[in-house]
């Protein structure tokens, strides 16, 4: 079985580039999001960037010595030829936040500070999140720039709208600390899935008796927001069809339809099919809903004891796999107690299924509300495999497994 341990990026090197917007403040959340996923973190900063956020609390998370941009000349530590070192060292670059007068600089191919210099040599692939007062973003002078930029290959990040430093709401927000982590995390994957289509649906369903109680389940969607965020950092493009579920983990780069019910869940199934190459059927949907619903609620006032009539809601992924194109890969998920293999099999072969990931919901960290998984894959080609560990490390193993056996193309 293979055992997986968390850390996805153990050793990967970033720059993290830092310039002197207001949100500098929020970077050093970033380094630590980057460290916890196993990265090793350089920063540089501007000497704008050292008024907003203090070098020693990025020095500290990163367990490195910030470099500054003076760093580029000076008799100290020129000998090293830093923005040299820095661009063949880095395999990935973030200047987060982007400041106007940094995205001219760089637009322009100026190289008098180490951040111009090192992203002249660099080779890696670098993500640029320009954050400013919405006016200074939208003037043709800021617009050009990126355009220029991403133009060349850079990856600029669109800012958020939202709450300014400046005042009133506007576009110009830096993108989360976890977001910008994300777009990093995309850029040292393997880019395997690049441009597949997958549809993932994830979380419980909720159907109401009256306007105040439902039947559930406890699913988080823990497990199928890691397919769907595995999938995204692949180069795929994803679209997520979930249930009500609690603060969900990061849901940047997802395209997402919130549904509540079993029959609300399977239109929007329906709806993005044609556009799926893969389907990932996660979701833990309820079987069953009222036959009636009240419009009221009911009061308990004289009533002992109630009779609720359920009826049965459609079987989606028995639906997709009767429907769907030979060429479109439909993976389930069995949450078994009893008999798994067998029941999985049965369940593969019932619903039209192309693979299979089967768990036993009654194991100790695996299933519903648990952050690890165990969990056998069954295809209908190619060896059984088992995996286990945090739900996000099985997803990066699948993910891979499925990719190796060429299963995920686009069609
Ligand atoms: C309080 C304050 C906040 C600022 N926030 C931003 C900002 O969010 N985005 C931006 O592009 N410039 C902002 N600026 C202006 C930059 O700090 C200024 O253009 C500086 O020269 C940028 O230098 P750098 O790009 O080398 O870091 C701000 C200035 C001040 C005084």
């Amino acid at each position: 079985m293979a055992c997986l341990s968390s850390r996805p990026f153990e050793g990967r090197r970033v720059l993290l580039c830092v310039t002197g917007g207001i949100a500098a403040y929020k970077t050093p959340k970033l380094v630590r999001h980057l460290t916890k996923a196993g990265c090793e973190v350089e920063t540089i900063l501007t000497h704008a960037a050292g008024e907003f956020v203090a070098p020693l609390a990025l020095a500290t998370l990163s367990g490195r010595r910030v470099w500054q941009e003076e760093d580029l000349l000076s008799g100290e530590r020129g000998f090293e030829i830093p923005h040299i070192r820095l661009a063949e060292w880095a395999e990935a670059i973030a200047v987060a936040p982007c400041t106007a007068n940094t995205a001219a600089a760089l637009a322009q191919g100026r190289a008098e500070g180490l951040i111009g210099a090192t992203l002249l040599a660099a080779r890696a692939p670098v993500l640029l999140f320009p954050a400013m007062n919405a006016h200074m973003l939208e003037h043709p002078a800021t617009q050009e720039n990126l355009r220029t930029l991403a133009g060349r290959g850079v990856r600029v990040v669109e800012p958020a709208v939202g709450a300014l430093a400046c005042g009133g709401e506007g576009r110009g927000r830096m993108p989360e600390p976890e977001e910008i982590a994300e777009e990093v995390f995309r850029a040292l994957a393997p880019h395997d899935m690049e441009g597949v289509h997958i549809l993932v649906t994830a979380g419980p369903t909720r159907e109401y008796l009256d306007p105040v109680r439902y039947l559930s389940n406890p699913s988080t969607g823990r497990m199928g927001l890691a397919m769907a965020r595995e999938a995204w950092r692949r180069g795929a493009e994803v679209r997520v069809v979930l249930g009500p579920v609690e603060a969900p983990c990061v849901l940047h780069g997802l395209q997402v339809t919130s549904i509540v019910s079993a029959l609300e869940m399977r239109d929007a199934v329906m709806a993005s099919l044609s556009w799926a190459h893969v389907i990932v059927k996660a979701a833990a949907v309820g079987d069953y809903r009222a036959k009636e619903r009240a419009e009221r609620k009911v009061k308990r006032e004289g009533r002992p004891e109630i009779a609720v009539s359920l009826v049965q809601n459609p079987d989606i992924a028995a639906e997709v796999g009767r429907v769907k194109r030979p060429d479109q890969f439909l993976l389930g998920f069995a949450a078994e107690t009893d008999d798994l293999l067998r029941n999985a099999r049965a369940k593969l072969e019932r619903k039209g299924l192309d693979g299979i990931l089967v768990n036993d919901v009654l194991a100790p960290g695996s299933g519903f509300a648990s952050e690890t998984n165990t969990l056998r894959l069954i295809c209908r080609e190619g060896e059984e495999e088992s995996f286990s560990g945090l739900k996000e490390d099985v997803a990066c193993a699948v993910w891979g497994s499925l990719v190796r056996r060429g299963l995920i193309v686009q069609s």
